[in-house]
């Protein structure tokens, strides 16, 4: 008896304030949030059972409401789910009458918190770049811009011509078979980017034993399980499931990156490593800013989790849908492969900063990939202040996602969304619409610091594979569907045959 009442007291410790809060905040915003369009609410519980059922449903409903808000001309739709209420602009801003919010969403550093699902991630990436908010976010994205400035991306570019190497030295091991083309991607663009920011040789694509690899995978499925399943936000319930699962994979991440930064400084300190080197990993970037009194070595930590976190899933989420394009879409791979062997013709020589500028075509075929096939479902924000925009009025404490899948299909801007089309990225056609209406990488001051980054890996990685090999299934570009893991991934397997080019 006296171990309940401890037990009940403790739990009304814990959760009086929380739910107190919850609570009140809800009260709130719910008869504004009924006012914007969108689909039935029910109190609190919303839309629930809309969203019922496997992961592939939260986007097709997405997607179904903002078609229905753009034929009544609405410019946003807003859901609730369990208490939480969030709005979704339907459009970039270009449509009638509708410019400032999705601008002010994206470009506000001050007001607005990343959303909810960041949470979660806080124990592994902590108040980093992805996280900060306000003056501090100003003042680290400001120390990180150079580290993507053209200059320096040169210095990445023999990073990714070695693991695209290796890739291509898998795929020869399974030449004439069906490759899990997903699978091979995920594990070079997680050996890219800890090459890239740490220094290290995880070598994952041979070896696919290393503990890092399924602490990642296992991070991220945990990731997913608390964003899709409400009953998880409830943190007994989560403790109850995965608490200890959770502690290990973050042990493991967070030993790891914290081992690789004390070997590394003692270097530094010992003078072995050469922190004025042009070529260098990112983390000698910021053992820059930290001999310099710029950063702490817990600001070393959480960016370098940060960027990992950040830099590979969407990659190899990217990378994967493309190669279903590819292999969905012969007669586009013949044409990045004809441009590809024009530029490289039968040398085996590493792809350089002026080859990619020379894959226009392959360039095109990218953004159209990503445009179709987003591979981030949502950026969101968490209001701060009530927010009185056009003839909507989004109340304190409630969320927006700027989902790129609506944005991307919106046929206003995108006439036949769903038709694969790389012209439409030819640059007198791409200059007519609004930056805001392609948003994979998100817009505005936040928007992604990787992105060259990412895209000079792609067409690196492209360059490598198609030069080598053609790519096919009897499977068509749209009979995939569309699953949100943390990121958005394909539903059917992406098993393409391999064949080598003579
Ligand atoms: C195809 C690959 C990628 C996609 C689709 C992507 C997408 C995004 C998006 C949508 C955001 C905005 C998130 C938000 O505001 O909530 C973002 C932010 C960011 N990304 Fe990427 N990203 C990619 C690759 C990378 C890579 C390779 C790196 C690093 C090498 C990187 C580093 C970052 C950083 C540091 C931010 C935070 C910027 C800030 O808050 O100021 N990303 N990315």
């Amino acid at each position: 008896m006296l171990i309940v009442l401890i037990l009940t007291a403790l739990a009304a410790y814990y959760y009086i304030p929380w739910l107190k809060k919850f609570i009140g905040g809800f009260l709130y915003q719910y008869p504004h949030i009924q006012k914007l369009p969108g689909p039935k609410r029910l109190p609190f519980i919303g839309c629930v059972g809309d969203l019922a059922g496997d992961t592939t449903v939260p986007l097709k409903f997405w997607m179904s409401e903002a078609e229905k808000a753009r034929e009544k001309g609405d410019g946003v739709f807003a859901i609730t789910v369990l208490g939480r209420n969030i709005t979704f602009p339907v459009n970039g801003d270009t449509l009638r009458g509708w410019h400032c919010m999705f601008q002010y969403i994206l470009e506000s550093p001050e007001e607005i918190l990343k959303g909810k699902d960041y949470d979660f991630l806080e124990a592994w990436i902590g108040k980093g770049i992805l996280t900060l908010i306000g003056q501090p976010w100003r003042d680290r994205r400001k120390s990180w811009t150079p580290l993507f400035h053209f200059s320096m991306l040169e210095g990445y570019i023999d990073t990714f011509n070695k693991h695209a190497r290796i890739l291509v030295q898998v795929l020869q091991d399974n030449a004439g078979k069906e490759v899990d083309m997903q699978e091979c991607v995920k594990r070079l663009a997680l050996d890219v980017i800890c090459d890239g920011a740490m220094g290290v040789s995880l070598n994952t694509q041979l070896d696919p034993s290393h503990p890092y690899l399924f602490a990642v995978h296992d991070f991220t499925y945990m990731e997913q399980r608390y964003i899709n399943e409400p009953q998880m936000w409830i943190k007994w319930i989560w403790a109850l499931c995965y608490h200890r699962r959770y502690k290990k994979s973050l042990d493991i991440l967070n030993d790891f990156s914290e081992r690789i930064m004390n070997d590394r400084l003692k270097k530094i300190q010992a003078g072995e490593v050469d922190l004025t080197a042009k070529k260098k990993p990112l983390i000698d970037h910021f053992f820059t800013l930290y001999e310099m009194g710029e950063w702490t070595l817990e600001d070393i930590h959480y960016d370098l989790n940060g960027v990992i976190f950040g830099g590979h899933d969407t990659t190899s989420a990217s990378l994967t849908w493309i190669f279903w394009a590819l292999g969905t879409q012969p007669h586009f791979q013949q044409q990045c492969y004809e441009e590809i062997k024009a530029i490289f013709g039968d040398e085996d020589r590493d792809c350089t900063h002026e080859d990619m500028k020379a894959m226009e075509f392959t360039e095109r075929f990218i953004k159209e990939s990503m445009r179709i096939f987003p591979p981030i479902p949502a950026v969101e924000r968490e209001l701060q202040k009530d927010l009185q925009l056009a003839k909507y009025f989004l109340p304190k404490g409630s969320e927006i996602f700027v989902a790129p899948h609506v944005i991307h299909h919106n046929p206003d801007v995108y006439p036949d969304p769903w038709k694969f089309d790389p012209d439409r990225w030819y640059i007198d056609e791409a200059s007519k619409r609004s930056p805001y209406d392609y948003v994979p990488f998100s817009a505005g001051p936040r928007n992604c610091l990787g992105q060259k980054f990412a895209m000079h890996e792609m067409k690196t990685v492209l360059s490598w594979t198609l030069r080598k090999f053609s790519f096919s299934t009897d499977r068509k570009l749209l009979d995939q569907g569309f699953a949100i893991e943390v990121i958005c991934k394909p539903t059917i397997p992406v098993n393409l045959l391999v064949t080598p080019r003579k």
